[in-house]
């Protein structure tokens, strides 16, 4: 029988890897996404690498009408991967309204379609934003969630909230928040991979375009932090290790009688500093990177880095890949965008 899987932003980043991985374990993932962060013609290549087109619905997740219409589409859904959200901190600080229109709404949109017909298996696309900046760098799930230092990490924590909240009350759901920490990479086909709009604010993509020329220089935001080489240490995990990690979120969820709600960091559990991965980069990827170090950048937290254990005891999931691989298959997607059009 078909296990059918609403996965709402499943043409972005982390969306459209997760529902490759779905698709690969079996289930039948059905896209929700109204392509405000993501192209079209990524459909097509999801299709290429899985041989499998999965259903996709342009619309937005505030429209809780045409929300309710796919859902009313299937007979029964096995789960919900709730990825919809805008995600950029810069942007979110200059326009919060943004966010906590989009962010909130949307959650709690497709949260009542789904309460309405008895989804039992939510998962919610959470971030290691909510730790804030933390004394201890290495993270277990039971740290305290911090006030955000920013409008895209208060609207995580108020959506980890509603879920947790919505769950408890229940008669159905059961539900888990995976808290990412830093995806990076590509689909090692490169036909799948991150597509920033614009100047990209996160590190390896910024990266990658100024190996490719897109950008003149990298610049390091600061080398006087108290790290062993003075840049901040981050948890970079594979955008394919990440997906997979969704998957085995579902059958853990679906193997439980109890309704629970529960919270994984998804890491590798090991810190890498900003230099480490350029000095990476440029080793696997046989290139040099014209970077210089800058000033700090304004709520940057020094060091995180994920304990992952509970992700491999609760989930038994591990990263399969290691940060070069991703650093690899980064630069591979990033050849393969200047022949692409993007909006
Ligand atoms: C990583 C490191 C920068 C760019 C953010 C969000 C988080 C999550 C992941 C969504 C930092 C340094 C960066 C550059 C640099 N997103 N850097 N030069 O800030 O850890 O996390 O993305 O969930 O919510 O906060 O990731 O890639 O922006 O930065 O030196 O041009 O790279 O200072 O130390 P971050 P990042």
């Amino acid at each position: 029988m078909n296990k059918i899987v609403v996965v709402t932003g499943g043409a972005g980043y982390i969306g459209s890897h997760t529902v490759v991985a779905l698709s690969d374990a079996g289930y039948t993932p059905v896209i929700i996404d109204d392509f405000r962060n993501a192209q079209p013609w990524i459909i097509d290549r999801i299709e290429q690498i899985t041989g499998h087109r999965p259903a996709v619905f342009d619309i937005d997740c505030q429209d809780k009408v045409k929300v309710a219409k796919v859902f009313d589409q299937y007979e029964t859904i096995f789960g919900l991967i709730h990825f919809a959200a805008d995600k950029a901190v810069g942007e979110s600080v200059n326009n919060p309204l943004k966010y906590y229109q989009n962010n909130i709404g949307s959650l709690c949109t497709v949260l009542k379609v789904a309460e309405e017909r008895g989804v039992r298996n939510i998962v919610f696309s959470s971030s290691c934003t909510v730790y804030g900046a933390v004394s201890d760098p290495v993270v277990t799930e039971n740290h305290p969630v911090k006030a955000a230092m920013s409008p895209y990490g208060d609207t995580k924590i108020t959506c980890e909230k509603i879920v947790r909240f919505t769950q408890a009350v229940s008669d159905s759901m059961t539900a888990i928040l995976l808290r990412y920490f830093n995806p990076i990479g590509a689909h090692p086909t490169a036909l799948i991979g991150e597509l920033p709009q614009g100047i990209p604010n996160n590190l390896v993509p910024y990266i990658a375009q100024t190996a490719k020329g897109v950008r003149e220089k990298l610049t390091v935001f600061g080398n006087d932090y108290n790290t062993p080489d003075g840049t901040n240490i981050r948890d970079y995990i594979h955008v394919v290790d990440l997906a997979k990690a969704h998957v085995s979120a579902l059958a853990y969820l679906s193997s439980k009688e109890k309704q629970i709600c529960d919270i994984v960091n998804l890491g590798t559990g090991h810190g890498t500093s900003v230099l480490e991965i350029i000095e990476s980069f440029e080793k696997v990827n046989d290139l040099k990177l014209n970077y210089e170090i800058g000033p700090r950048r304004p709520g940057d937290v020094e060091q995180i880095y994920a304990d992952a254990s509970k992700a491999k005891n609760l989930l038994g999931w591990t990263c399969e890949y290691e940060v070069e691989d991703a650093l690899k298959h980064a630069w591979e997607w990033e050849k393969t965008i200047e022949k692409m059009e993007t909006k």
